[in-house]
């Protein structure tokens, strides 16, 4: 410690739902950062908000906070069809973004954005806070000290039975969102994987959606089946995938909103390695007792059950985020993660309209 204070780092927030407010709650708990300015339609919210965490200035249009120039860093928590052009502003305007999950509706609008912030030399992160589970980093380092040999396949799942968000709203428009359950719960359960296989290079994708209960008003609560819910659902309610690497590992992916099934809200992973294996099962985003090891004890099959921590979920990416525009090595932060990712759901949806597999562009 030199004793030295660091300069705050002046935060704008953009939304008022989940997402934003867990944006708030994270930046208010860390050391040098001021949250500034808030944006948000839902009037009675943006006040409520702007008392509880002392933020000055509140705007209804997330243009007026962007044109502010005090700002250096915003977190971007909008309906996915904004996230471009919030983005893309932001970053012109020299400001650092923190997406949330997924950079966009599809890869065209995702490079989009990745080019701005490479044009501005500015740091761009998308939320993955799932990979901050405790068990997933505890079993990444597993993976990485090479105890489970080389996983040649891998299946990661997210499935809920009466969980589609938002009747009416922006989550069940294609126009607003870019698709269901596959680009909401599919991009987490697929960074999750894509992070503890090391990144492999998806080249092929073969996939299918299915809708027959979200348009049929099935999946929804009680309370949005009372709205009528069903009328406009435009999207998938369930999504299967599988996706090869350029390594041979296969990918198996599953992601549902609504089935007929005993799924809560629950997701797991699975990896078959050549020297190990293992499961991570979370039941209604349990944390507690969900990481599995396979292995082999002297020729006879052994499971390890390692005792598992909560994990920081958003808290780690939004120090990750203030760490990295601290760090000053911003062009190494461009959201090219972000843009994988929609890139193999792009390939997911193309492969479930065309009815056969799509190979990835290099
Ligand atoms: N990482 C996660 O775990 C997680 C969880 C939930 C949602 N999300 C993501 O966060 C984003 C938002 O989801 P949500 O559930 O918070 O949605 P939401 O619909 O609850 O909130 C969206 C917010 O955007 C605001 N908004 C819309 N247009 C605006 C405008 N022109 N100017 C200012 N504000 C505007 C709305 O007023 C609202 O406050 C989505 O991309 C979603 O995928 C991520």
């Amino acid at each position: 410690m030199t004793g030295q204070s660091i300069q705050p780092i002046r935060v704008g927030v953009i939304g008022l739902g989940f997402g934003g407010e867990t944006a708030l709650k994270c930046y208010k708990q860390l050391p040098g950062v001021d949250i500034v300015s808030l944006a948000g339609m839902e009037e009675d919210k943006l006040e409520q908000l702007g008392e509880t965490y002392k933020i000055p200035y509140l705007y209804r249009d997330y243009k007026d906070l962007l044109a502010r120039d005090d700002i250096d860093a915003v977190s971007i928590a909008l309906p996915n069809f904004l996230h471009a052009p919030a983005g893309i502003m932001a970053l012109e305007r020299g400001i650092h973004v923190l997406c949330e999950k997924p950079l966009a509706r599809n890869s065209v609008e995702a490079e989009s954005i990745v080019q701005a912030a490479i044009k501005a030399n500015r740091v761009l992160k998308v939320v993955f806070n799932h990979r901050q589970r405790g068990d997933i980093q505890i079993l990444k380092r597993y993976i990485d000290e090479g105890s489970l040999g080389t996983i040649y396949y891998a299946k990661a799942s997210w499935m809920r039975s009466r969980g589609i968000p938002g009747a009416g709203s922006w989550f069940v428009s294609k126009e607003r969102s870019g698709g269901g359950p596959l680009i909401d719960l599919g991009v987490h359960v697929l960074d999750m994987a894509l992070f503890l296989l090391n990144e492999p290079e998806i080249v092929t994708a073969s996939a299918m959606t299915y809708n027959h209960l979200g348009s049929n008003g099935v999946g929804f609560n009680a309370k949005a089946l009372k709205s009528g819910a069903g009328h406009d659902f435009e999207v998938e309610d369930l999504a299967t995938a599988f996706l090869r690497t350029s390594q041979g590992t296969t990918l198996l992916l599953e992601c549902s909103w609504a089935t007929h099934s005993g799924a809560g809200d629950d997701y797991g992973i699975t990896l078959y390695g050549t020297k190990g294996g293992a499961e991570i099962k979370a039941k209604n985003y349990s944390w507690e007792d969900t990481l599995r090891i396979y292995t082999d004890v002297a020729g006879t099959p052994a499971e390890i059950s390692p005792r598992v921590y909560r994990g920081e979920y958003h808290l780690a990416v939004i120090r990750e985020f203030i760490d990295a525009i601290r760090e000053g090595n911003w062009s190494e932060h461009n959201g090219s993660e972000g843009l994988k990712r929609t890139r193999i759901i792009d390939a997911c949806y193309a492969s479930a309209q065309l009815g056969r597999e799509i190979a990835l562009d290099k």
